[in-house]
């Protein structure tokens, strides 16, 4: 949601949060004149130097230097973008935000939205009554079974829903809720005939939280029988399943700068009653795109379970976050399904210990293509290498290239020299089979075009935008053709100005350059510079176009001499090819 936010909502939202309120709500404080101190919530200290004024509604941490107004207070407190802390706030104080009351039919979804945030939590308190009382003691046996402190089960709100058809329901009821919403919140569920009852029947409930902690839906786990291990509330207005981790909330606040990403609920809260409290989960569902965008800028550590389906899910789960660039590290663990059985077995430190020694993607992936290969027989071994070549070939840095190639060379007793070789043919045939793909793809687009034309206008647009890519391409392959070597208007005037672009050093980088020099033809440029994505290997890519650009220019110069018979020309022509081989 791309909002602006006017500077009077803004200063609405910070004069109704007052912010020793807000503050004291996270730090003891302790009142000096008109200021308050106490320790620094961001940054460990013994010494209070985290001062909150009053006056200025500003804080400011002496050690650390974090400060501000009550908005970056809950910015960084809660973990929160300023739209969702200044959503947080204004939510607390009352305050509509612009989205809210787009006109009437928004206004009534914004109140339907708050009334089901406002009856879960109702919802959740009721379940938590139950698991407290003499109803919910094989519950409370369940969890203690399941080593989780009072503390815990308290943090994490959990709760137990009794066996019976209509205990939330009356319950609810007797709040003033009405069914429609129970049923449209998915805590109860209306049948055929009508009739309406509780959705969670005899199970520990769990509470979904969203970042701002609105509980958004539960799950439920059944404590024995054979029924669904785990049941979660439907999507709903407030529930998107795919845009959602468990404990985001908490983990959000984490101080150890990464998270951890696991499959189970009950591992993250395994891991964050061992104070590793940065773990989250994508609960009920398989791991989204729209997950990874939540925790993709800060490093993940991908802790899924041993089997076979937890190992399928890592790699899936690697995938989506290529795209992010995330820095990802795998833990994996011996002798132990799942993180939240690892603890148990062996306790905390040990659990540290593997996110200590946790792999890089590359590491990991070496480790599986080792596994279970007997270096003997030369047909596994053969094979083993032909794979390992190809995941090297995927790392762009050659340097860390290197580093695997050793680390394999070591462990197989293949020379480094074989290595190398073998990625070489892997990347050689990767680039070819993209370069191909690529024309292939644009030969079919341009079906009103002769073939031959559209082949040589693909290259063209290939070559220029690799040239774009780096200036270590430009130099190695700028000399290669002139201006007048392209075949229309526009590639020509790419290519002066990227040529300008390069010689004089211009700033900024040469898409944004071409985009201003050429004003007026974004549409041209645009499809050049798009021309080709996700090449591995820029060099190698240009070097493919430029053959093809130079064959089709053979190809043309050689119609030519053959519709004027020029016999002299035509051997020439041919002499000069066979000379290139
Ligand atoms: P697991 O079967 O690995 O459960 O499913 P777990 O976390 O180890 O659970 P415990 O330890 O037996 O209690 C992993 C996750 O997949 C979802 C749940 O979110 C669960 O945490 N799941 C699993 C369901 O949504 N429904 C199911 O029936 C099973
Ligand atoms: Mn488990």
């Amino acid at each position: 949601m791309a909002a602006f936010y006017s500077e009077e909502l803004v200063n609405e939202v910070i004069s109704a949060n007052d912010i020793v309120d807000i503050v004291s709500g996270y730090v003891r404080l302790k009142r000096s004149g008109s200021s308050f101190m106490g320790c620094c919530p961001f940054h460990r200290e013994k010494t209070p130097s985290f001062h909150v004024s009053a006056d200025k509604q500003l804080y400011h941490c002496f050690g650390c230097g974090a400060g501000g107004s009550v908005i970056q207070f809950i910015m960084n407190a809660e973990g929160l973008d300023f739209p969702d802390a200044l959503r947080f706030l204004a939510d607390r104080a009352g305050i509509r935000m612009p989205e809210d009351t787009g006109g009437g039919r928004d206004d009534e979804r914004y109140k339907r939205k708050q009334k089901i945030y406002e009856m879960n939590k109702d919802a959740a308190r009721f379940f938590r009554e139950c698991l407290l009382s003499s109803q919910g003691k094989t519950a409370q046996d369940y969890l203690t079974k399941r080593k989780l402190s009072g503390k815990t089960i308290a943090a994490f709100g959990l709760g137990f829903a009794p066996s019976g058809w209509d205990n939330l329901l009356k319950h609810l009821q007797k709040k003033g809720y009405d069914r429609a919403l129970m049923v449209e919140a998915g805590l109860c569920i209306m049948n055929d005939k009508g009739h309406v009852y509780d959705r969670f029947r005899e199970r520990v409930m769990f509470p979904i939280f969203d970042v701002r902690s609105n509980i958004v839906g539960f799950t439920g786990r059944i404590l024995s029988g054979d029924a669904a291990k785990y049941m979660n509330s439907p999507e709903s207005i407030v529930f998107d399943k795919g845009k959602n981790l468990y404990a985001l909330n908490l983990a959000k606040k984490s101080s150890r700068g990464y998270y951890i990403l696991v499959e189970g609920n009950m591992d993250v809260i395994s891991l964050h009653q061992a104070e590793i409290n940065c773990a989250v989960a994508a609960c009920g569902t398989a791991f989204t795109r729209d997950q990874a965008k939540l925790i993709a800028k800060s490093p993940v550590y991908l802790c899924f379970d041993s089997d076979g389906a937890g190992q399928k899910a890592l790699e899936r789960a690697a995938e989506i976050f290529k795209e992010f660039d995330t820095k990802l590290r795998v833990i994996t663990m011996a002798n132990a399904k799942d993180p939240d059985e690892f603890i148990k077995k062996y306790g905390v430190e040990e659990f540290e210990e593997l996110i200590k020694k946790a792999k890089t993607l590359t590491e990991h992936r070496m480790d599986v293509l080792l596994s279970g290969v007997d270096l003997n027989d030369t047909a596994q071994k053969i094979e083993m290498l032909s794979n390992a070549s190809k995941l090297f070939a995927d790392i762009p840095s050659a340097v860390e290239r290197e580093v695997y190639v050793a680390r394999l060379s070591a462990k197989t007793g293949i020379s480094i020299e074989s290595i190398n070789s073998e990625i070489r043919k892997s990347n050689a045939k990767k680039v070819r089979k993209e370069v191909s793909s690529q024309l292939r793809q644009a030969v079919g687009q341009a079906s009103a075009e002769k073939k031959a034309v559209g082949r040589r206008h693909t290259a063209e647009a290939g070559f220029l935008c690799m040239l774009c890519e780096s200036a270590k391409v430009f130099s190695e392959y700028g000399k290669k053709f002139d201006a007048e070597s392209f075949s229309n208007d526009i590639h020509k005037e790419v290519f002066a100005h990227i040529c300008t672009y390069y010689k004089e050093n211009k700033s900024g980088q040469c898409r944004d350059y071409l985009m201003k020099e050429m004003q007026g033809h974004e549409k041209e440029l645009s499809n050049i510079l798009m021309s080709v994505q996700n090449v591995s290997d820029s060099l190698r890519a240009a070097d493919d176009f430029a053959q093809i650009m130079e064959n089709e220019i053979w190809n043309e110069k050689l119609q030519k001499a053959q519709n004027e018979g020029n016999l002299q020309l035509i051997s020439e022509l041919l002499k000069e090819k066979k000379q290139k081989g």
